[in-house]
């Protein structure tokens, strides 16, 4: 995020009121792209109170921390940024320039409360994921009496009625909630607590906020929910109305070029939501779908609800109605009673599915959940040791996936500049970023490219001659 241009202040033309003095806000942002989506909407909810986004935490009048609890390395963070943003509040301080009010948000806001405040006193506010629309009336009383948390009731429809409609965007690409909360329970899961139960927003918000971002040149939009396909919000009838539905609806908003959605649990994946992938031109052919484990006897102990072909025939169906589809996954290594055999039966699934793209993460024990407490808890060197052999097959698919692109023309998203004077980087329709000279013009729109070259993380192509003559 904070690569991005248009997080500068001076981007966000409505970012300061013309009363109120300019205050500095830094959002720091951990997790998913549910974090990302609130903290941008965070963003929203303080800029009336005349806050402007900015890139540094040094000398913010307001650090917001938006907090991730999914591993324990990532849910530690938090307290060793917590530790530098209170020396660097001591050091404006000293300089006279008054003092910052620190934020913790998110999900280790809503797993941990007050004990964040205890650990590190330099905190003046917790507030979980469904708490945050509440934030300007919190840190007003934060400047009278420190030290408030307010979280746990997850009523995210509160939230949502009470966030503003106006959305600052920055770019032709936006993130759209539409789904929270997660009933799945994966015994190695923290997002069932730290998120509560599924929720789905009605589909007149939705297709309300989508039209909002369009107006402001948002071309594509990737629907976000914990478990995005078991979405079954109110129609206009009042009616329970699929995902697939309502991407049938949200293709019809003017201006939406592409839809995607993330993340999905294989569970959800409906008949007509795998239709839509064949019939709908604006849902992209890319999906991520996560498996986590081949193994059936590892994937019955996460509670996962599929099996190995389960998983592989749902697969096959997908790519039966888009056969250009492609997949991207999560993956856990070393969960408790993880064999040779299993580990050997992930890499099996893997090498019969073919992955794009993938992420996968050595387990980490989360207090509370049922899998904290299984026997059979792995050696730490064996599960890096599995860790290394699967991310060295994915590298290897992620690279000939890319190569298979070269010589291929399709259409790009041109999303923001490049590293050189005149470069573009977009998006092809399978999510991998494209760096095309000469394209800079092209931003916010989509155009043909011929790719020329393809690496690990990236392709690099030419707009044809067409194109670059316009
Ligand atoms: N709702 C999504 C994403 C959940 S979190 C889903 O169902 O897939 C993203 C990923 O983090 C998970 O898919 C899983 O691979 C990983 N993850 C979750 N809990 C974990 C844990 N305790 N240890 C290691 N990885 C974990
Ligand atoms: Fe966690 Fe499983 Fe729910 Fe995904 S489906 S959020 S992994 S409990
Ligand atoms: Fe992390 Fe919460 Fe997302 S735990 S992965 S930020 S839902």
């Amino acid at each position: 995020m904070s690569d991005h241009p248009s997080d500068h202040p001076s981007d966000h033309p409505s970012a300061r009121p013309s009363a109120a003095p300019l205050k500095r806000l830094h959002i720091k942002t951990y997790g998913c792209q549910m974090n990302v989506y609130d903290s941008e909407r965070m963003a929203d909810v303080l800029r009336p109170l005349g806050y402007a986004l900015s890139d540094e935490a040094e000398g913010a009048d307001l650090v917001v921390l938006n907090t991730c609890h999914i591993r324990e390395k990532a849910a530690e963070k938090v307290y060793s940024e917590l530790g530098r943003l209170k020396a660097m509040r001591e050091a404006k301080l000293a300089r006279g320039e008054g003092r910052s009010t620190i934020v913790v948000a998110g999900c280790v806001a809503q797993a941990e409360g007050e004990q964040i405040m205890i650990r590190q006193p330099a905190v003046d506010l917790v507030v979980g994921p469904q708490a945050y629309h509440q934030l300007p009336e919190l840190i007003a009383r934060t400047t009278r009496a420190r030290g408030e948390r307010l979280s746990a009731d997850f009523a995210a429809d509160e939230k949502f009625d009470a966030l503003p409609a106006e959305r600052g965007v920055s770019g032709p690409s936006a993130f759209l909630t539409v789904q929270e909360g997660c009933d799945k329970f994966c015994t190695f899961c923290v997002v069932p607590y730290t998120r509560g139960a599924e929720w789905s927003r009605p589909v007149a918000d939705i297709v309300a906020e989508a039209e909002g971002l369009a107006a402001k040149g948002v071309r594509e939009l990737t629907l976000l929910g914990q478990n995005v396909n078991a979405y079954n919000g109110a129609g206009p009838d009042g009616a329970p109305t699929s995902l697939a539905s309502l991407c049938r609806r949200l293709a019809q908003v003017e201006g939406v070029a592409r839809l995607r959605y993330t993340t999905s649990h294989p569970a959800d994946m409906g008949e007509d939501l795998i239709a839509a992938h064949g019939e709908l031109d604006v849902l992209m052919p890319y999906l991520h779908l996560p498996v986590q484990s081949g193994s059936d006897r590892i994937l019955r102990a996460m509670n996962r609800k599929h099996t190995a072909r389960s998983y592989m025939d749902l697969v096959g169906r997908i790519r039966t109605a888009r056969p250009d589809l492609a997949l991207s996954s999560d993956f856990i290594v070393g969960f408790p009673g993880e064999t040779d055999k299993d580990f050997e039966d992930t890499l099996a699934l893997v090498r019969e599915v073919g992955f794009a793209s993938a992420f996968s993460f050595k387990y980490s024990r989360r207090p509370g959940t049922p899998a904290a407490a299984m026997p059979g808890q792995v050696e730490d060197a064996v599960a890096e040791d599995r860790l290394a052999r699967l991310n060295a097959l994915l590298d290897e698919q992620r690279l000939a996936f890319n190569r298979a692109t070269v010589g291929k023309r399709f259409d790009v998203l041109f999303e923001k500049p490049g590293r050189h004077p005149g470069q573009a980087v977009g998006k092809s329709p399978w999510l991998q970023a494209v760096f095309v000279e000469n394209a800079e013009p092209l931003i916010g729109r989509i155009a043909p490219v011929v790719i020329e070259d393809a690496g690990n993380n990236s392709l690099r192509g030419a707009l044809t001659p067409h194109q670059a003559a316009a």
